[in-house]
Protein backbone atom coordinates (compact mmCIF):
# COMPACT_ATOMS: atom_id res chain seq x y z
CA UNK A 1 0.00 0.00 0.00
CA UNK A 2 1.14 3.40 -0.47
CA UNK A 3 2.48 5.61 2.20
CA UNK A 4 0.22 8.45 2.96
CA UNK A 5 2.17 12.04 2.78
CA UNK A 6 1.76 13.55 6.47
CA UNK A 7 0.05 16.71 6.20
CA UNK A 8 2.23 19.45 8.33
CA UNK A 9 1.30 22.86 9.50
CA UNK A 10 2.09 25.64 6.81
CA UNK A 11 5.30 27.29 6.44
CA UNK A 12 5.35 30.48 8.97
CA UNK A 13 2.90 28.88 11.30
CA UNK A 14 2.90 26.86 14.09
CA UNK A 15 1.12 24.91 16.89
CA UNK A 16 1.42 26.02 20.08
CA UNK A 17 1.35 22.74 22.88
CA UNK A 18 1.13 22.22 26.13
CA UNK A 19 2.86 22.98 28.79
CA UNK A 20 4.26 26.28 26.89
CA UNK A 21 0.82 27.97 26.07
CA UNK A 22 0.51 27.63 29.94
CA UNK A 23 3.59 30.64 29.54
CA UNK A 24 1.30 31.95 27.05
CA UNK A 25 -1.92 31.88 28.97
CA UNK A 26 0.08 33.43 31.78
CA UNK A 27 1.83 36.09 30.07
CA UNK A 28 -1.45 36.96 28.46
CA UNK A 29 -3.38 36.67 31.84
CA UNK A 30 -0.99 39.37 33.47
CA UNK A 31 -1.40 42.22 30.39
CA UNK A 32 -4.72 41.42 30.96
CA UNK A 33 -4.15 42.19 35.18
CA UNK A 34 -1.50 44.91 34.61
CA UNK A 35 -3.65 46.62 31.38
CA UNK A 36 -6.65 46.81 33.69
CA UNK A 37 -4.81 48.32 36.39
CA UNK A 38 -4.22 51.27 34.02
CA UNK A 39 -8.30 51.55 32.95
CA UNK A 40 -8.21 48.82 29.87
CA UNK A 41 -10.53 47.32 28.44
CA UNK A 42 -10.49 44.27 26.05
CA UNK A 43 -11.81 44.35 22.39
CA UNK A 44 -11.97 41.47 20.22
CA UNK A 45 -12.31 42.72 16.39
CA UNK A 46 -12.31 40.18 13.90
CA UNK A 47 -9.94 38.36 12.42
CA UNK A 48 -10.56 39.75 8.96
CA UNK A 49 -11.86 42.73 7.30
CA UNK A 50 -12.53 44.41 4.50
CA UNK A 51 -8.59 45.05 2.70
CA UNK A 52 -9.40 48.44 1.69
CA UNK A 53 -9.28 49.37 5.58
CA UNK A 54 -5.71 48.35 6.16
CA UNK A 55 -4.93 50.01 2.27
CA UNK A 56 -6.11 53.21 3.80
CA UNK A 57 -5.16 53.17 7.45
CA UNK A 58 -1.67 51.10 7.31
CA UNK A 59 -0.89 52.76 3.77
CA UNK A 60 -0.85 51.17 0.04
CA UNK A 61 2.84 51.22 -0.14
CA UNK A 62 4.09 49.99 3.31
CA UNK A 63 5.61 46.69 2.99
CA UNK A 64 3.12 45.23 4.99
CA UNK A 65 0.02 46.16 2.62
CA UNK A 66 1.60 45.95 -0.68
CA UNK A 67 3.86 42.48 -0.15
CA UNK A 68 2.49 40.66 2.77
CA UNK A 69 -1.10 40.50 3.06
CA UNK A 70 -2.98 37.22 2.60
CA UNK A 71 -6.57 38.78 0.74
CA UNK A 72 -8.64 37.23 -1.66
CA UNK A 73 -11.96 38.02 -3.32
CA UNK A 74 -14.58 37.14 -1.42
CA UNK A 75 -17.02 36.01 -3.70
CA UNK A 76 -16.47 32.78 -5.56
CA UNK A 77 -18.17 33.61 -8.31
CA UNK A 78 -17.01 36.56 -9.27
CA UNK A 79 -13.10 35.29 -8.28
CA UNK A 80 -14.25 32.13 -10.53
CA UNK A 81 -15.19 34.37 -13.39
CA UNK A 82 -11.50 36.32 -13.05
CA UNK A 83 -9.62 33.51 -12.95
CA UNK A 84 -11.76 32.30 -16.30
CA UNK A 85 -10.86 35.34 -17.93
CA UNK A 86 -7.35 35.62 -17.34
CA UNK A 87 -6.94 32.48 -18.74
CA UNK A 88 -8.79 33.11 -21.69
CA UNK A 89 -6.68 36.45 -22.13
CA UNK A 90 -3.29 34.36 -22.28
CA UNK A 91 -4.77 32.00 -24.41
CA UNK A 92 -5.82 35.05 -26.69
CA UNK A 93 -2.06 36.33 -26.81
CA UNK A 94 -0.91 33.07 -27.95
CA UNK A 95 -3.45 32.97 -31.14
CA UNK A 96 -1.67 34.39 -34.18
CA UNK A 97 -3.13 38.00 -34.84
CA UNK A 98 -3.98 36.70 -38.43
CA UNK A 99 -6.68 39.14 -39.00
CA UNK A 100 -7.02 41.57 -35.94
CA UNK A 101 -9.88 38.96 -34.65
CA UNK A 102 -7.56 38.03 -31.62
CA UNK A 103 -6.73 41.36 -30.71
CA UNK A 104 -10.35 42.43 -30.86
CA UNK A 105 -10.70 40.05 -28.65
CA UNK A 106 -8.30 40.40 -26.21
CA UNK A 107 -9.37 44.00 -26.21
CA UNK A 108 -12.82 42.63 -25.15
CA UNK A 109 -11.59 40.81 -22.80
CA UNK A 110 -9.63 43.61 -21.34
CA UNK A 111 -12.77 45.42 -21.24
CA UNK A 112 -14.63 42.85 -18.81
CA UNK A 113 -11.39 42.12 -16.53
CA UNK A 114 -11.75 45.71 -15.26
CA UNK A 115 -15.23 45.89 -14.92
CA UNK A 116 -14.70 42.64 -12.74
CA UNK A 117 -11.47 44.05 -10.89
CA UNK A 118 -13.95 47.24 -10.02
CA UNK A 119 -16.70 44.74 -8.48
CA UNK A 120 -14.04 42.52 -6.73
CA UNK A 121 -12.44 45.99 -5.51
CA UNK A 122 -15.98 45.62 -3.09
CA UNK A 123 -15.60 42.37 -1.91
CA UNK A 124 -11.82 42.00 -0.97
CA UNK A 125 -11.04 40.56 2.18
CA UNK A 126 -7.85 40.21 3.91
CA UNK A 127 -6.36 38.21 7.00
CA UNK A 128 -5.27 41.56 9.48
CA UNK A 129 -1.73 42.31 9.57
CA UNK A 130 -2.48 44.61 12.48
CA UNK A 131 -5.03 45.65 15.35
CA UNK A 132 -4.56 49.72 15.28
CA UNK A 133 -6.71 49.92 11.75
CA UNK A 134 -9.79 47.58 13.18
CA UNK A 135 -9.74 49.58 16.48
CA UNK A 136 -10.31 52.68 14.53
CA UNK A 137 -13.26 51.09 12.48
CA UNK A 138 -14.88 50.02 15.14
CA UNK A 139 -14.18 52.79 17.19
CA UNK A 140 -16.72 54.74 14.72
CA UNK A 141 -18.61 52.01 14.03
CA UNK A 142 -19.79 51.91 17.45
CA UNK A 143 -19.54 55.58 18.09
CA UNK A 144 -17.37 55.53 20.88
CA UNK A 145 -16.70 59.23 20.81
CA UNK A 146 -19.64 59.58 22.54
CA UNK A 147 -18.50 57.19 25.26
CA UNK A 148 -16.42 59.29 28.02
CA UNK A 149 -12.74 60.48 26.67
CA UNK A 150 -10.32 59.02 26.26
CA UNK A 151 -11.44 55.34 25.02
CA UNK A 152 -8.83 52.83 26.64
CA UNK A 153 -8.94 49.25 24.61
CA UNK A 154 -6.37 46.03 24.79
CA UNK A 155 -5.83 43.16 22.80
CA UNK A 156 -4.51 39.91 21.95
CA UNK A 157 -4.84 37.27 18.99
CA UNK A 158 -3.14 36.14 15.72
CA UNK A 159 -1.83 38.44 12.96
CA UNK A 160 -0.95 37.25 9.71
CA UNK A 161 2.01 38.80 7.22
CA UNK A 162 3.31 36.92 4.47
CA UNK A 163 6.93 37.28 5.64
CA UNK A 164 10.00 35.18 5.18
CA UNK A 165 9.64 32.79 7.87
CA UNK A 166 12.90 32.97 10.36
CA UNK A 167 13.71 32.81 14.17
CA UNK A 168 10.99 34.97 15.88
CA UNK A 169 9.37 36.39 12.69
CA UNK A 170 6.18 34.09 11.39
CA UNK A 171 3.03 34.28 9.16
CA UNK A 172 0.92 34.07 11.72
CA UNK A 173 2.09 35.50 14.95
CA UNK A 174 0.49 36.83 18.08
CA UNK A 175 0.38 40.48 19.11
CA UNK A 176 -0.76 41.72 22.48
CA UNK A 177 -1.58 45.43 21.98
CA UNK A 178 -3.10 48.58 23.45
CA UNK A 179 -5.04 51.85 21.80
CA UNK A 180 -6.05 55.26 23.67
CA UNK A 181 -8.48 57.10 21.37
CA UNK A 182 -9.94 60.43 22.42
CA UNK A 183 -12.24 62.67 19.75
CA UNK A 184 -11.10 66.00 19.72
CA UNK A 185 -13.81 68.26 20.68
CA UNK A 186 -14.63 70.86 18.23
CA UNK A 187 -12.53 74.37 18.05
CA UNK A 188 -9.73 72.99 20.54
CA UNK A 189 -6.23 74.38 19.67
CA UNK A 190 -4.46 71.83 19.21
CA UNK A 191 -1.10 73.89 20.44
CA UNK A 192 -2.53 73.88 23.69
CA UNK A 193 -2.93 69.95 24.53
CA UNK A 194 0.77 69.40 23.74
CA UNK A 195 1.17 68.27 27.62
CA UNK A 196 -1.52 66.31 27.98
CA UNK A 197 -1.12 64.45 24.75
CA UNK A 198 3.08 63.87 26.31
CA UNK A 199 1.15 62.88 29.65
CA UNK A 200 -0.86 60.03 27.61
CA UNK A 201 2.26 59.10 25.70
CA UNK A 202 4.46 58.57 28.46
CA UNK A 203 1.62 56.71 30.32
CA UNK A 204 0.76 54.01 27.64
CA UNK A 205 4.87 53.58 27.30
CA UNK A 206 5.02 52.98 31.49
CA UNK A 207 2.33 50.65 30.98
CA UNK A 208 4.16 48.38 28.36
CA UNK A 209 7.33 48.55 30.40
CA UNK A 210 5.52 48.24 33.99
CA UNK A 211 4.37 44.71 32.08
CA UNK A 212 7.13 43.49 31.16
CA UNK A 213 8.81 44.38 34.32
CA UNK A 214 5.92 42.14 36.12
CA UNK A 215 6.88 39.05 33.72
CA UNK A 216 10.82 39.95 34.58
CA UNK A 217 11.94 40.51 30.83
CA UNK A 218 15.50 40.92 30.37
CA UNK A 219 17.68 43.71 28.76
CA UNK A 220 14.76 45.55 27.80
CA UNK A 221 15.52 48.72 26.11
CA UNK A 222 13.43 51.30 25.15
CA UNK A 223 13.81 53.56 21.41
CA UNK A 224 12.17 56.61 21.30
CA UNK A 225 11.64 59.79 18.56
CA UNK A 226 9.45 61.78 16.97
CA UNK A 227 8.50 62.05 13.48
CA UNK A 228 6.97 65.11 13.70
CA UNK A 229 3.45 66.06 11.63
CA UNK A 230 1.60 66.99 9.04
CA UNK A 231 3.35 70.30 9.30
CA UNK A 232 7.04 69.36 9.30
CA UNK A 233 7.52 66.28 8.49
CA UNK A 234 6.71 66.57 4.28
CA UNK A 235 9.39 69.45 4.06
CA UNK A 236 12.18 67.22 6.08
CA UNK A 237 11.12 64.42 4.08
CA UNK A 238 11.79 66.70 0.80
CA UNK A 239 15.07 67.59 2.97
CA UNK A 240 16.01 64.26 3.05
CA UNK A 241 15.10 63.14 -0.71
CA UNK A 242 17.17 65.89 -1.73
CA UNK A 243 19.98 65.12 0.43
CA UNK A 244 19.76 61.03 -0.64
CA UNK A 245 19.23 61.92 -4.33
CA UNK A 246 23.42 63.44 -3.97
CA UNK A 247 24.49 59.94 -2.51
CA UNK A 248 21.82 57.43 -4.99
CA UNK A 249 24.51 55.61 -6.42
CA UNK A 250 26.19 55.09 -3.41
CA UNK A 251 22.83 53.38 -1.48
CA UNK A 252 21.24 49.71 -2.35
CA UNK A 253 18.83 49.08 -4.92
CA UNK A 254 16.26 49.02 -1.35
CA UNK A 255 17.08 52.45 -0.38
CA UNK A 256 17.16 53.61 -4.40
CA UNK A 257 13.48 52.73 -4.97
CA UNK A 258 12.57 54.61 -1.01
CA UNK A 259 14.04 57.82 -2.68
CA UNK A 260 11.42 58.14 -4.45
CA UNK A 261 8.41 56.15 -2.07
CA UNK A 262 9.41 56.66 0.99
CA UNK A 263 12.46 58.26 1.91
CA UNK A 264 11.70 57.65 5.71
CA UNK A 265 12.21 54.24 5.27
CA UNK A 266 15.90 54.23 4.00
CA UNK A 267 16.77 55.59 7.89
CA UNK A 268 15.45 52.01 8.67
CA UNK A 269 17.95 50.60 6.38
CA UNK A 270 20.67 47.57 8.40
CA UNK A 271 22.64 47.29 4.93
CA UNK A 272 26.28 47.67 6.58
CA UNK A 273 27.85 49.94 3.54
CA UNK A 274 24.95 52.00 3.71
CA UNK A 275 25.41 53.32 7.52
CA UNK A 276 28.10 55.76 7.80
CA UNK A 277 26.06 57.58 4.56
CA UNK A 278 22.96 57.45 6.79
CA UNK A 279 25.37 58.88 9.90
CA UNK A 280 25.93 61.47 7.86
CA UNK A 281 21.64 62.53 6.50
CA UNK A 282 19.90 65.22 8.34
CA UNK A 283 17.83 64.40 11.33
CA UNK A 284 14.22 64.63 12.21
CA UNK A 285 14.75 66.80 15.66
CA UNK A 286 16.79 69.22 14.17
CA UNK A 287 13.24 70.06 11.75
CA UNK A 288 10.66 69.59 13.96
CA UNK A 289 7.87 72.67 14.12
CA UNK A 290 7.26 74.64 17.71
CA UNK A 291 4.31 72.14 18.93
CA UNK A 292 6.16 68.45 17.55
CA UNK A 293 9.41 69.44 19.20
CA UNK A 294 7.62 70.77 22.48
CA UNK A 295 5.56 67.76 23.04
CA UNK A 296 8.79 65.57 22.52
CA UNK A 297 10.55 67.43 24.88
CA UNK A 298 7.46 66.96 27.36
CA UNK A 299 7.34 63.13 26.90
CA UNK A 300 11.03 62.74 27.59
CA UNK A 301 10.14 64.94 30.57
CA UNK A 302 7.14 62.39 31.19
CA UNK A 303 8.93 59.66 31.25
CA UNK A 304 11.52 60.73 33.34
CA UNK A 305 8.86 61.34 36.09
CA UNK A 306 7.65 57.89 35.76
CA UNK A 307 11.31 56.40 36.02
CA UNK A 308 10.84 55.50 32.65
CA UNK A 309 14.58 54.61 31.20
CA UNK A 310 14.72 55.62 27.16
CA UNK A 311 16.80 56.11 24.67
CA UNK A 312 16.80 59.10 21.71
CA UNK A 313 16.66 57.25 18.14
CA UNK A 314 16.54 59.30 15.12
CA UNK A 315 16.19 56.70 12.69
CA UNK A 316 13.46 55.15 14.60
CA UNK A 317 10.68 56.06 11.45
CA UNK A 318 8.25 52.39 11.65
CA UNK A 319 6.84 50.79 8.81
CA UNK A 320 3.18 51.92 8.73
CA UNK A 321 2.29 55.36 7.70
CA UNK A 322 -0.28 56.47 10.21
CA UNK A 323 2.15 57.90 12.45
CA UNK A 324 3.11 60.83 13.66
CA UNK A 325 4.83 62.70 16.31
CA UNK A 326 6.25 59.90 18.89
CA UNK A 327 7.33 56.87 18.04
CA UNK A 328 8.94 54.13 20.22
CA UNK A 329 10.38 50.30 19.90
CA UNK A 330 11.12 48.21 22.79
CA UNK A 331 14.04 45.21 22.00
CA UNK A 332 14.83 42.72 24.35
CA UNK A 333 17.49 40.15 24.98
CA UNK A 334 17.76 36.75 23.45
CA UNK A 335 15.42 37.21 20.08
CA UNK A 336 18.98 37.36 17.52
CA UNK A 337 17.91 39.68 14.55
CA UNK A 338 14.15 39.89 15.01
CA UNK A 339 14.85 41.62 18.41
CA UNK A 340 12.12 44.39 18.14
CA UNK A 341 9.44 42.83 21.17
CA UNK A 342 7.04 46.00 20.77
CA UNK A 343 6.67 48.73 18.28
CA UNK A 344 4.25 51.73 18.24
CA UNK A 345 3.44 55.34 18.11
CA UNK A 346 0.91 58.76 17.58
CA UNK A 347 -1.68 58.42 15.43
CA UNK A 348 -3.86 61.25 15.53
CA UNK A 349 -6.35 61.79 12.32
CA UNK A 350 -6.34 58.09 11.76
CA UNK A 351 -9.96 58.12 12.49
CA UNK A 352 -10.65 60.68 10.42
CA UNK A 353 -8.94 59.03 7.51
CA UNK A 354 -11.12 56.07 7.69
CA UNK A 355 -14.33 58.22 8.08
CA UNK A 356 -14.71 59.30 11.50
CA UNK A 357 -14.37 62.60 13.72
CA UNK A 358 -11.05 64.38 14.55
CA UNK A 359 -9.66 61.96 17.26
CA UNK A 360 -6.22 61.56 18.72
CA UNK A 361 -4.71 57.93 18.96
CA UNK A 362 -1.89 56.22 20.92
CA UNK A 363 -0.91 53.02 20.66
CA UNK A 364 1.44 49.99 20.44
CA UNK A 365 1.87 45.86 19.73
CA UNK A 366 3.57 43.36 21.51
CA UNK A 367 5.07 40.22 19.59
CA UNK A 368 3.81 37.99 21.92
CA UNK A 369 5.82 35.12 20.19
CA UNK A 370 9.02 37.55 20.57
CA UNK A 371 7.84 37.97 24.11
CA UNK A 372 7.33 34.41 25.17
CA UNK A 373 11.22 33.25 23.00
CA UNK A 374 13.52 36.19 25.39
CA UNK A 375 11.39 35.00 28.57
CA UNK A 376 12.20 31.25 27.13
CA UNK A 377 15.80 32.27 26.62
CA UNK A 378 16.31 33.79 29.63
CA UNK A 379 14.86 30.88 31.74
CA UNK A 380 11.96 32.66 33.10
CA UNK A 381 9.64 30.18 30.90
CA UNK A 382 8.88 27.91 33.72
CA UNK A 383 5.48 26.32 34.07
CA UNK A 384 3.94 24.48 36.28
CA UNK A 385 3.85 20.81 34.82
CA UNK A 386 2.59 17.35 35.63
CA UNK A 387 -0.09 16.63 38.25
CA UNK A 388 -0.57 17.49 41.79
CA UNK A 389 -2.14 13.60 42.47
CA UNK A 390 -2.80 10.30 40.97
CA UNK A 391 -4.89 7.89 42.16
CA UNK A 392 -3.81 4.28 41.93
CA UNK A 393 -6.79 2.32 42.32
CA UNK A 394 -7.47 -1.60 42.37
CA UNK A 395 -10.98 -3.19 42.79
CA UNK A 396 -14.66 -2.31 41.86
CA UNK A 397 -15.48 -0.79 45.41
CA UNK A 398 -11.65 1.29 45.17
CA UNK A 399 -13.24 2.46 41.74
CA UNK A 400 -16.51 4.05 43.36
CA UNK A 401 -14.02 5.77 46.28
CA UNK A 402 -11.64 7.26 43.21
CA UNK A 403 -13.93 8.77 41.05
CA UNK A 404 -15.39 10.70 44.00
CA UNK A 405 -12.13 11.09 46.01
CA UNK A 406 -10.99 12.70 41.97
CA UNK A 407 -13.97 14.90 42.09
CA UNK A 408 -13.45 16.53 45.36
CA UNK A 409 -9.66 17.13 44.43
CA UNK A 410 -10.68 18.78 41.04
CA UNK A 411 -13.03 20.98 43.11
CA UNK A 412 -10.70 22.13 45.26
CA UNK A 413 -8.21 22.82 42.24
CA UNK A 414 -5.73 20.35 42.21
CA UNK A 415 -4.82 18.35 38.53
CA UNK A 416 -5.84 15.18 39.02
CA UNK A 417 -4.62 11.83 37.01
CA UNK A 418 -8.18 9.24 37.20
CA UNK A 419 -7.01 5.86 34.92
CA UNK A 420 -9.92 4.75 33.19
CA UNK A 421 -8.87 1.26 33.93
CA UNK A 422 -7.50 -0.73 36.78
CA UNK A 423 -3.82 -0.74 37.01
CA UNK A 424 -1.34 -2.93 38.68
CA UNK A 425 -0.08 -0.84 41.29
CA UNK A 426 3.70 -1.20 39.94
CA UNK A 427 2.38 0.03 36.25
CA UNK A 428 0.21 2.75 37.91
CA UNK A 429 3.47 4.30 39.80
CA UNK A 430 5.30 4.33 37.07
CA UNK A 431 2.50 6.05 34.74
CA UNK A 432 2.58 8.66 38.02
CA UNK A 433 5.97 9.25 38.01
CA UNK A 434 5.92 9.82 33.98
CA UNK A 435 3.45 12.19 34.04
CA UNK A 436 5.35 14.06 37.14
CA UNK A 437 3.07 13.57 39.59
CA UNK A 438 3.84 14.75 42.92
CA UNK A 439 1.39 12.17 45.56
CA UNK A 440 -0.10 8.99 44.50
CA UNK A 441 -2.84 8.03 46.10
CA UNK A 442 -3.55 4.71 46.61
CA UNK A 443 -6.87 2.97 46.87
CA UNK A 444 -7.06 -0.89 46.94
CA UNK A 445 -9.27 -2.97 49.33
CA UNK A 446 -6.74 -2.37 52.32
CA UNK A 447 -8.01 1.30 52.57
CA UNK A 448 -11.08 1.10 51.41
CA UNK A 449 -11.70 -1.20 54.41
CA UNK A 450 -10.04 1.05 57.11
CA UNK A 451 -10.73 4.60 55.85
CA UNK A 452 -7.01 4.86 55.43
CA UNK A 453 -5.30 6.03 52.52
CA UNK A 454 -1.67 5.02 50.90
CA UNK A 455 -0.12 8.21 49.78
CA UNK A 456 3.05 8.35 48.47
CA UNK A 457 5.23 11.16 47.77
CA UNK A 458 6.88 10.43 44.45
CA UNK A 459 9.88 12.63 44.94
CA UNK A 460 11.23 10.84 47.89
CA UNK A 461 9.44 7.42 47.53
CA UNK A 462 8.08 7.88 51.12
CA UNK A 463 4.68 6.26 51.80
CA UNK A 464 2.01 7.47 54.36
CA UNK A 465 -1.86 6.68 55.36
CA UNK A 466 -3.61 9.14 56.16
CA UNK A 467 -7.15 9.97 56.20
CA UNK A 468 -9.18 11.66 53.43
CA UNK A 469 -9.50 15.11 55.59
CA UNK A 470 -5.71 14.59 56.32
CA UNK A 471 -5.08 14.14 52.20
CA UNK A 472 -6.48 17.05 51.62
CA UNK A 473 -5.10 19.47 54.66
CA UNK A 474 -2.05 18.20 53.15
CA UNK A 475 -2.45 18.94 49.71
CA UNK A 476 -3.42 22.53 50.88
CA UNK A 477 -0.08 22.99 52.79
CA UNK A 478 2.57 21.60 50.52
CA UNK A 479 1.01 23.15 47.26
P1 LIG B 1 4.50 46.48 14.14
O1 LIG B 1 5.79 47.11 14.47
O2 LIG B 1 4.24 46.16 12.72
O3 LIG B 1 3.38 47.47 14.70
O4 LIG B 1 4.33 45.17 15.00
C1 LIG B 1 4.46 45.19 16.40
C2 LIG B 1 5.26 43.99 16.87
O5 LIG B 1 4.70 42.77 16.35
C3 LIG B 1 6.71 43.96 16.41
O6 LIG B 1 7.54 44.76 17.22
C4 LIG B 1 7.05 42.49 16.55
O7 LIG B 1 7.39 42.20 17.89
C5 LIG B 1 5.74 41.80 16.22
N1 LIG B 1 5.77 41.26 14.84
C6 LIG B 1 5.57 41.93 13.69
N2 LIG B 1 5.68 41.09 12.63
C7 LIG B 1 5.95 39.86 13.13
C8 LIG B 1 6.17 38.56 12.56
N3 LIG B 1 6.10 38.35 11.25
N4 LIG B 1 6.44 37.52 13.40
C9 LIG B 1 6.50 37.71 14.74
N5 LIG B 1 6.29 38.91 15.33
C10 LIG B 1 6.02 39.97 14.55
C11 LIG B 1 2.04 47.24 14.61
O8 LIG B 1 1.55 46.21 14.28
C12 LIG B 1 1.20 48.43 15.06
N6 LIG B 1 -0.23 48.10 14.86
C13 LIG B 1 1.49 48.76 16.50
C14 LIG B 1 0.68 49.90 17.01
C15 LIG B 1 -0.46 49.84 17.73
N7 LIG B 1 0.92 51.19 16.79
C16 LIG B 1 0.00 51.92 17.36
N8 LIG B 1 -0.86 51.11 17.92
Amino acid sequence: MAEKKKFQAIKGTRDLLPPETELWNRVEQTAREVFGTFGFGEIRPPIFEKTRLFERAVGSETDIVSKEMFNWVDDPDLSGAITKIRAEMRNTKTLPAVDGTAARAMLEKQARMGAFNNLAERVRVALRPEVTASVCRAYIEHEMHALPQPVKLYYTGPMFRRERPQKGRYRQFYQIGAEVLEMVPPNQDPAKNIEKDAAVDAEVIEMVMAFFARLGLEGVKLEINSIGDRECRPKYVELLRAELMKVKDKLGPDSQRRIETNPLRVLDSKLESEQTIIAGLPKIADHLCANCAGQYAEVKRQLGMRGVVFEENWRLVRGLDYYMRTTFEITARGLGSQNAVCGGGRYDGLVELLGGPPTKGIGFAIGEDRLILSLQEAGKGGVAQGRDVFVAWMGEKAQATAIAAAQKLRAAGFRVELPPVEQKFGKALGQADKLGARYALILGDDEIATGQWTVKTLADGSQTKMSEAEFLEMLRKSL
